[in-house]
């Protein structure tokens, strides 16, 4: 397994690419089960997730070759319904190939995800969405299996706003018989971008870009190209580890409207911030003002920044609160950082810290992918050396995070870990 060695002290400062969305890429991918073709998905980011969502696509006979970014599938070898858990279990993501198969071929068998390291998470509004679809579905040794002779309109309200659950219903009632009314349908971006390009594909859908969405179903879809929407918690990282390390960094190829509320939030605690058209410029001076946040759908704080925003906070002059709605056990990271001197008490969801504690590296462990940044942020400003372990978390969700470091002034490298 690898690990990353970061030396504190350097400042962030310079400029970077933001990659392609990961979560942008995992829901545009699964929409190319609904149509028999090739498509061209650009600005698709290299890393495992995508590679692993190409290797269960391609256990569905679906072909995925990706090359410099641009992802190249083929599905209309697909030859198989069947998600196998070897692969599902990797990668939460998967189950969103359950909606497109049962819609294209009434019939889909895909393993129940397991939990992740903090928590459980459930997929009860996919199944009930696909349920009111009219789709029968049954548990069989950890596999759910889900039969429609034909998909037929409904209405459909998401109890809590699930990305992926929002995600699996839409595609499917893109090819069911009649109208499809989703309520309470997540705002996420990727989940708007993913209905433009069933638009393209000759899906018809109204209210794109709201929480209410209107589908009329069609006979059959046509495969397109798209390109994927850029990294918006990637980019966000970038701007807190530039804002801890008191540098300066400029954001190239991002949406900055997709991180209003972050931006929001970094002015707050004293970055000075600039943006225009695909743009952010960020310029910090001293320690950051404690800044609290309640991590929300969006357009609200994400809670894939919430890890991060944790490590910011350890460099404030004074407290701050961090409140996590969405999933609030994801707190996996904090005796990670507290092995780093950090001062975090946890209890329910919500986080105290206490800010301007002296960091010392230590080795860390990895328990997600962000937490994996936001151990490698801590490192940035701890005195002496931090070893990041079990960073294949971090290989899941960030496009060669630690040459982007490097190239922004960061001293870190990645070295195996000695089996003892
Ligand atoms: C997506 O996960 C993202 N993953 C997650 O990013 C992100 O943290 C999450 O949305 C929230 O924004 C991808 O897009 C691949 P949800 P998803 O369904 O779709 C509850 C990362 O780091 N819920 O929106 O699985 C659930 O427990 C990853 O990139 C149900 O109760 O999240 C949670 O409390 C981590 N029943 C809330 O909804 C369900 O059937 C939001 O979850 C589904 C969800």
């Amino acid at each position: 397994m690898d690990k990353l060695i970061v030396q504190g002290g350097s400042k962030i400062q310079g400029k970077v690419k933001v990659s392609g969305a990961k979560n942008g890429s995992l829901a545009l991918m699964p929409a190319t089960i609904l149509a028999s073709g090739t498509y061209k998905l650009f600005n698709t980011p290299n890393l495992k997730d995508v590679w692993t969502f190409s290797r269960l696509l391609g256990s569905l006979g679906i072909f995925c070759e990706l090359n410099d970014n641009e992802l190249f599938i083929d599905s209309r070898g697909i030859n198989s319904y069947e998600a196998p858990y070897e692969l599902v279990k990797q990668m939460r993501a998967s189950f969103y190939v359950l909606g497109p198969l049962v819609a294209r071929y009434g019939k889909a068998k895909v393993s129940l995800p397991g939990g992740c390291a903090w928590g459980p998470r459930p997929v009860d509004l996919h199944l009930k969405g696909l349920e009111k679809l009219g789709a029968t579905i049954t548990v069989e040794k950890g596999y759910i299996l889900a039969e429609a002779e034909k998909l037929k309109g409904a209405k459909f309200h998401f109890d809590i706003s699930s990305v992926g659950a929002t995600g699996n219903v839409l595609m499917a009632a893109t090819l069911a018989k009649g109208n499809t009314l989703l309520t309470n349908a997540a705002l996420e971006p990727e989940i708007t971008a993913l209905a433009r390009m069933l638009v393209k594909m000759g899906a018809k859908i109204d209210g794109i870009g709201t929480s209410q969405l209107e589908i009329e179903g069609v006979d059959e879809l046509k495969a397109v190209d798209e390109t994927t929407i850029p990294d918006r918690i990637e980019a966000a990282t970038y701007l807190i580890a530039a804002a801890v390390t008191e540098g300066e960094i400029e954001l190239e190829n991002v949406n900055p409207y997709h991180l209003a509320t972050v931006i929001d939030k970094l002015e707050e605690s004293g970055c000075e911030i600039d943006v225009n058209n695909d743009k952010i410029h960020l310029k910090m001076q001293g320690n950051p003002k404690p800044v609290d946040i309640i991590t929300q759908v969006y357009p609200g704080i994400p809670t894939d920044i919430q890890a991060q925003w944790t490590t910011y906070m350890l460099k404030a002059e004074g407290v701050s609160k961090i409140t996590e709605i969405i999933y609030p056990d994801r707190f996996k990271h904090v005796p990670e950082l507290i092995r780093l001197g950090a001062d975090i008490d946890v209890s329910d969801n919500f986080a105290i810290i206490k800010g301007g504690k002296k960091l010392s590296g230590a080795s860390v462990m990895s328990s997600d992918l962000r937490a994996s940044a936001c151990l490698v942020i801590a490192g940035l400003i701890a005195d002496g050396e931090t070893e990041v372990h079990r960073i294949y978390h971090l290989d899941r969700g960030y496009e060669a995070m630690e040459k982007k470091l490097i190239a922004l002034g960061a001293n870190i490298r990645r070295a195996k870990t000695e089996i003892i």
